[in-house]
């Protein structure tokens, strides 16, 4: 477990926004439910949770920046410092009941992200890692899998829907590993796959078009797992979201295969 003050900043308003998600859960009628975009849902329950989240996270670090997915950046006087939040990954699993969603808040400064949380409500797993710290769920330390072998690995990934992404690439990406990997996953919380191949239970991930607050966290909780995180064709991973990771072994590996698919 981390104690730092500022680990102990983002565990209490990650807790405090998790019992307002859990408590809308429950409510998924009277959440005012709309789309940003085709299949890109928005609820109160994404609001709420980020406005506590914005609230706290700014009262304890007075100045920092903060960049949300609902309310956009709000710049701060501090300009080192970003909060990269988001108050509810995984919209569509929340919106039909499915408890794999996750508050995701990360501490940007300069170029670096120097602290990750994410937290799933629905079963209380805390994750949580700082530059140079270690990464953790709950009070377990974490280690990615060491698994050197494809054929042995299962491989998470997130799928292009309706309004976003491409779907031919796509196809010839999961068409190229298929026959080399022994299983995919795609759970729909993009910083709970992240945090599942810190945790060792994936052995890789990889998705594209991502948002900054879909993966800042992830990225430190991964490396702080002694795991590999690139970027799919060699950009800035912070600006395009086309995330690769695993460790370093698997990392290489699928980057090695899909690279050239593009
Ligand atoms: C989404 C989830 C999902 C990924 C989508 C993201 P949201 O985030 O992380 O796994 O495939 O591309 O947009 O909108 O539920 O916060
Ligand atoms: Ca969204
Ligand atoms: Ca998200
Ligand atoms: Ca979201």
């Amino acid at each position: 477990m981390l104690h730092s003050a500022l680990m102990n900043v983002m565990v209490k308003a990650a807790r405090r926004a998790g019992r307002s998600l859990k408590r809308d859960l429950g409510e998924v009628e009277n959440l005012q439910v709309s789309m940003k975009g085709p299949a890109n849902f928005v609820t109160l329950a994404d609001k709420r949770a980020e406005e506590m989240l914005y609230s706290d996270l700014t009262k304890a670090r007075p100045g920092y920046g903060f960049l949300g997915e609902e309310g956009g950046i709000r710049e701060g006087t501090d300009k080192s410092h970003t909060w990269i939040v988001d108050p509810l990954d995984g919209t569509t699993n929340f919106l039909h009941g499915i408890p794999q969603f996750a508050i995701s808040i990360a501490l940007q400064r300069d170029d670096q992200i120097i602290a990750g949380l994410i937290y799933n409500p629905a079963n209380d797993e805390l994750y949580m890692a700082e530059r140079g710290g270690g990464a953790f769920l709950n009070d377990q330390r974490l280690r990615v899998a060491g698994r050197r072998q494809l054929n042995e690995c299962v491989i998470a990934c997130g799928l292009p829907h309706i309004g976003r992404g491409d779907f031919a690439l796509a196809q010839k990406e999961m068409g190229a590993l298929q026959p080399k990997v022994a299983g995919f996953r795609r759970f729909g919380a993009a910083s709970l796959d992240m945090a599942a191949v810190a945790a060792g239970r994936f052995d890789g991930y990889w998705e594209r078009n991502l948002s900054a607050w879909d993966i800042a966290a992830g990225i430190v909780m991964v490396k702080e797992a002694g795991g590999t995180v690139g970027e799919l064709d060699g950009g800035d991973l912070l600006k395009t979201g086309n995330v690769v990771c695993g460790n370093e072994f698997v990392h290489g590996e699928l980057t090695r295969i899909l690279r050239p698919l593009k």
